[in-house]
């Protein structure tokens, strides 16, 4: 007999009477004619109620099957008795696979978030830590969905590199555990120059985009950040979309409607587990996921921005003054308190900017663009790209960059420049926001935050 997904009995889509199911046991309750398993596989939220009336196993087998065990069950499907359940299984055969050693860690449930960090290896067996995974998968799944059906081609950027797209100097360097010459290596690397691992996959998608017209990559990304927050990780996953023939208007409204399709999608194909979020984990979920579809982004520039922190009269830690970045209390206060909506802040002063973006007609500012939603903050970072030879070369220098390392890069502007413009989605910064989990090491299988890289 083939193997059932608990997903798929429940929703009544298995027509068969009798069912094999495998899975791990949450609880178990025995009284003295039957007792009661529930079963789960990880495929839904919900576990799936095992009926095993006495003599279908050994008192033996019966009393290792406890919390954690891992077992295969065969029976008859019945609709269920007891309420919130539709199917149970009236088990025939229960097959102890693996015991669980008195010591699982899991045995009830409420554990907090922190603890479940240091078993990053069993935490994909509560509900939490399910849900949130399965939520990552449809979410990735829809980011494909969004620029396939609207011709981007998915590339694949590297992952060592040579640049520092950001120009943030925040970099984790490669090198070989071999000895890090090669033959043809100068300074002893092995590469011939120094590599990284990527900041940004952005400069190799403007070459591509360059090209194909509309791309878009979505891979692991690497900071050497020393920022303990709950929204920093030193290596998280980016969706970067580069479009050709894009002006920073364009630019913006497909981020916006980029958010907009991901939150719709998780609303429709991942109800259930959006619904624990929202009893367990934060009441004003779907209200907040609602809301955003229903209102449109509010847009305004970094100069209105100050404008209103500053007339704002709250006390931030970082006081606000034309020229500073924004930081997250300045931008949750404009997406939480004053717009109670995202908000689009464009046109930055170019010197908190990096060098590739393209700088507006009042030389101050550069055609730059974050999405800002409430509880999170940034959640996409983009601009329109330096199209223009001449100043693209300027600003190099500017920010002290030397143009030979980069030549491939400026060789775009030689040939067949085109206006272009992308932008960045912290992919787990999009997690956070789709189930209001509010610490970023609990959205990514294995955070990597300073000092810690366990499993
Ligand atoms: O604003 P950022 O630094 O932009 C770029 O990297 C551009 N090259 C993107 C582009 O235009 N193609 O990063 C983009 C987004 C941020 O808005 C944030 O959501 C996320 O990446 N991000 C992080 N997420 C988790 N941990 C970190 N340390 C992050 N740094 C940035
Ligand atoms: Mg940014």
């Amino acid at each position: 007999m083939d193997r059932a997904l608990i997903k798929r009995i429940l929703a009544g889509e298995v027509q068969a009477d009798e069912v094999l199911v495998c899975g791990w046991v949450r609880t178990k309750r025995q009284a003295k004619h039957f007792s009661f398993i529930q079963l789960n596989d990880g495929s839904c939220l919900t576990d799936i109620q095992i009926v095993v009336d006495a003599g279908v196993v050994s008192d033996e087998v019966l009393s290792a099957i406890t919390t954690g065990a891992s077992l295969q069950v065969t029976g008859k499907l019945v609709e269920s008795q007891g309420k919130g359940q539709s199917f149970e299984i009236q088990a025939s055969e229960v097959v102890l696979l693996g015991s669980a050693e008195a010591d699982y860690p899991l045995q009830k449930k409420g554990h907090s978030v922190e603890f479940l960090r240091e078993i990053a290896h069993l935490r994909p067996r509560t509900n939490l830590i399910g849900a949130l995974l399965r939520v990552r998968s449809k979410m990735a799944f829809a980011v494909h969905t969004f620029f396939q059906e609207r011709e981007f081609q998915y590339i694949h950027t590297p992952i060592i590199t040579g640049s520092d797209c950001e120009g943030a100097g925040e970099l984790f360097k490669v090198e070989s555990t071999s000895g890090n010459s090669s033959d043809s290596g100068e300074n002893n690397e092995f590469f011939g120059k120094p590599t990284y691992l990527t900041v940004s996959g952005q400069l190799e998608g403007e070459t591509m985009a360059c090209g194909l017209s509309n791309i878009y990559t979505f891979g692991p990304t690497f900071r050497a950040e020393n920022s303990n927050t709950s929204r920093h990780a030193n290596e998280f996953w980016m969706i970067e979309p580069e479009m050709a023939f894009c002006d920073l208007e364009m630019d913006m409204t497909t981020a916006e409607d980029f958010i907009k399709y991901l939150v719709q999608y998780a609303l429709e194909h991942c109800a259930e587990d959006l619904g624990f979020f929202n009893k367990f984990v934060d009441k004003q979920l779907f209200d907040r996921l609602e809301d955003l579809l229903k209102k449109p982004s509010h847009r305004l520039s970094y100069k209105e921005a100050i404008v209103i922190l500053k007339k704002s009269e709250k006390t931030f830690k970082y006081p606000i003054e034309y020229g500073v970045n924004l930081q997250s209390e300045h931008e949750r206060y404009l997406t939480e308190e004053y717009f109670k909506s995202p908000v689009t802040v464009y046109d930055y002063p170019k010197e908190i900017k990096p060098f590739y973006m393209r700088q507006n007609d009042d030389g101050k500012t550069v055609a730059a663009m974050d999405v800002l939603v409430p509880g999170i903050g940034e959640i996409i970072g983009g601009s329109q790209r330096e199209e223009r030879l001449d100043v693209l070369l300027k600003n190099m220098k500017k920010h002290n960059i030397d143009e030979k390392d980069y030549w491939w890069y400026v060789d775009l502007r030689k040939y067949g420049t085109v206006e272009h413009s992308g932008f960045g989605l912290g992919f787990e910064r999009l997690l956070m926001f789709v189930t209001g989990i509010s610490n970023i090491r609990d959205v990514i299988p294995f955070p990597r935050t300073p000092g810690s890289a366990e499993f």
